[in-house]
Formats: structure tokens, sequence, C-alpha cells
């Protein structure tokens, strides 16, 4: 039965026909692989299944599904990133973009990126068996003021996908999952490279291999800043879970600038810093590619430097650890920072 939410949307679809060229009602259950909506659909109105904001509640009663947990993480994430490329999609236009100097296409693909977004909403969504319930959205905030700063966040949030991605499918207990977020992180890579060469006019590729970040949940959890607090469906399950609740950081754009191999970088505490151990050696463990360098860390500078990994391309997460190589998920303190390599220097995650 549909919401007084839903209703509002089907009303509002029905009356904005020019927006929403394709039929919605409220058995307007398209599939994603079997109907051309997550692509094609144009127009400013949210797209299904965006407006079905309710948590799904357990239908059966029984053993959650082997990886029901992981796609409620990754469900609560896409809400997120969903929300995004909606607000952008209504508040911008073709000349938002054409007017700061970006392709005449950009307005037009940003909704299409968010079809395929809206695709992953129902794609995790069917993920999650019947015996476990589906979370609804939250409110968002972005911080985005103008359409350059939309891209910005755009390219972040893209290149932050694609290594969570990396995390989860070492989580993931069935095959099937892991074919599904490879495949799902394919689409993302997709969206970043249209980015990288068509906005940023960069050459896109980020050499062998791009950042595997073992830590999933650690990059979730960041993604907390953009969560309105408290603005949650109480039903939802605490996102991610499970958590680990340690301090945040960013970096001194002043001071550490550019973002390279070999540069002194400092790390400016979010959230109150770790309680540093009297006589204790910490860790700036930095993830690039497939490998992981670790450098001194300073606890009363806040400083370390980032490691010569030469190839100054796709990303770098660094994080603090107690112990060198973060070789375990409890051994990293605080962080992820994600240092984004491309475009140089343009893009910054936390506040
Ligand atoms: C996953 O794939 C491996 C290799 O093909 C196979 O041995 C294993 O049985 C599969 N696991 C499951 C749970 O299907
Ligand atoms: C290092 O971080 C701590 C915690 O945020 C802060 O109190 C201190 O002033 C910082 N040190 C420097 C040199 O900025
Ligand atoms: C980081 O690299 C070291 C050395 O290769 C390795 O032992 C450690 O397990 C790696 N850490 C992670 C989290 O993969």
């Amino acid at each position: 039965m549909p919401s007084i939410r839903t209703s509002l949307a089907l009303l509002a679809a029905a009356s904005a026909v020019a927006a929403a060229p394709l039929v919605i009602s409220a058995s307007f259950k398209p599939k994603p692989g079997s109907s051309d909506y997550f692509s094609h659909y144009r127009g400013t109105i949210t797209p299904y299944p965006g407006y079905e904001r309710e948590p799904i509640m357990a239908t059966t009663d029984g053993p959650p599904g082997p990886d029901d947990v992981l796609f409620q993480n990754l469900l609560s994430a896409e809400w997120a990133i969903f929300s995004f490329y909606q607000k952008g999609v209504e508040m911008f236009d073709t000349e938002s973009f054409t007017e700061i100097g970006f392709p005449e296409t950009t307005y037009e693909r940003i909704q299409e990126i968010r079809n395929n977004e809206a695709g992953h909403l129902v794609l995790f969504r069917d993920h999650i068996s019947s015996n476990s319930m589906k979370p609804g959205p939250c409110e968002y905030q972005f911080g985005f003021k103008d359409a350059k700063s939309f891209i910005k966040v755009l390219t972040l949030l893209e290149i932050a996908s694609m290594a969570f991605l990396t995390g989860l499918v070492q989580q993931a207990k069935t095959n099937a999952t892991r074919g599904a977020l490879v495949a799902i992180a394919e689409t993302e890579t997709r969206h970043e490279t249209w980015a990288l060469l068509d906005l940023w006019k960069v050459n896109p590729f980020g050499g062998p291999s791009d950042t595997s970040f073992p830590y999933a949940n650690q990059i979730l959890y960041t993604t907390n800043q953009f969560i309105v607090p408290g603005s949650c469906p109480k039903e939802n399950p605490s996102y991610p879970y499970p958590a680990q609740e340690i301090p945040q950081f960013t970096y001194n754009a002043h001071t550490s600038s550019p973002l390279t191999s070999g540069t002194e970088v400092q790390f400016v505490f979010t959230t109150p810093p770790p309680a540093w151990e009297d006589g204790r050696e910490y860790y700036a463990v930095f993830f690039h590619g497939l490998q992981n360098v670790t450098m001194p860390f300073d606890t009363v500078k806040n400083t370390t430097t980032i490691p010569d990994f030469e190839v100054n391309k796709g990303l770098i997460v660094g994080v603090i650890a107690d112990t060198p190589g973060a070789p375990y998920k409890e051994s990293v303190i605080a962080g992820p920072v994600l240092l984004i390599e491309q475009p140089t220097g343009a893009i910054k995650m936390n506040k």
C-alpha cells in the first residue's frame, strides 16, 4: 500500500508530465537490468524508488541472510549518494554547468548517474532477505552551494564508493555478493572516469590498480558527517553496523598542499583526538593501490609525510594506527582520510 509520501510523489509526477515522461504509478516497479528507466528517465521529479522513503520491515521470521548486514550498510550509504544526486538535479539545470565551462551534456549525465543510483537502491533492497529490514533514507547535508562544489563532492563520492566497495567485497559471505559488488564498483568507476575526462579534462587513468582499503565500515562511518543528526527513521539499524567510533580528521589545506608523494601533511582532528599514551609510537598508514606504507606520526605537531608512491594518481587513504601496517581494524585509532590525487588537490573530504 503506498504511503502518504509516495502518493504525494505520484501526484507530483502526474501533474508534471513534461518533467516525468515515463508513466509512474504505484504498480510502476521497473527492474534494473531489464528496464531502461535507470538510464533514460529525465526530470527533476524523484524517480522510483527514491520516493519510497519508509523503511521496509521484515516480512518473515528466521535468521538473516548471510550478507543482509552488508547490504543494509550499503543501502544506507546509497540513500545518501542517491539523495546527493537528486538534490543536484533539483538545484541545477543545463546552464548551471555550461556557465562555469562544463560541457552541454553535464546536466544530462548527472541525471543519468542519479538514475543509476536509483537502480542501486532497488538492487540493494532486493539483496536483503525478507527476514531483515530494509533501511529508509535520512535527511542529508552535503555542504555544496554551487555547481562547482557539487562537481567536487561528486568526484569525491564516486572515488570514495570505489574504495569502500573494495572493503565490502572482503566482508562478503557469498560469491554472488562479491560479483555484485565488483559490478557496482565498475559502475561507480564509469561515473568517476566520466567526471575526470569530461569535466576535469585530465587523463582518467589511475595506474594499474585503484586503492583497495580493507576496513569498509571505517569509510562508511565518515559519511555520517553528511547525515542531519537525528533525522534517520527510528526503525533503521545503526549505520554502519558495526561501527568503530574512532576520532575523525581532515588535513590542513594551507600547509599540506599539494597532496603528493613526499609532502609533509598536518592532520586536523574534527572530533576529539585519540588518548595518546606516553612513550608509545603512533603511525600514519597510507593505502594506495594494493599496498600500504607506514610513516611515523608526530602526536604533538599532528604531522606525518605522504610516502613516496611516485604515481600521484587515484586515491590515497590515510589512517592513524598503533601498529605498523594497521594489520587489523582495531589497530586503526583514527580516520580514515581520503587524499584525492586526481584532479590534484581540488577536493577535500571532511568538513
Ligand atoms: C565460491 O566459489 C568457489 C570457487 O569457485 C567455490 O569453491 C565455492 O564453493 C563458492 N562458494 C559458494 C558459497 O558458493
Ligand atoms: C594537534 O591536534 C590537537 C587535537 O586537535 C590540537 O589540540 C593541537 O593543537 C594540534 N597541534 C598542533 C601543533 O596544531
Ligand atoms: C599493510 O602491509 C603490510 C606489509 O605488506 C601487511 O603485513 C599488512 O597486513 C597490510 N595491512 C593491511 C591492512 O592490509
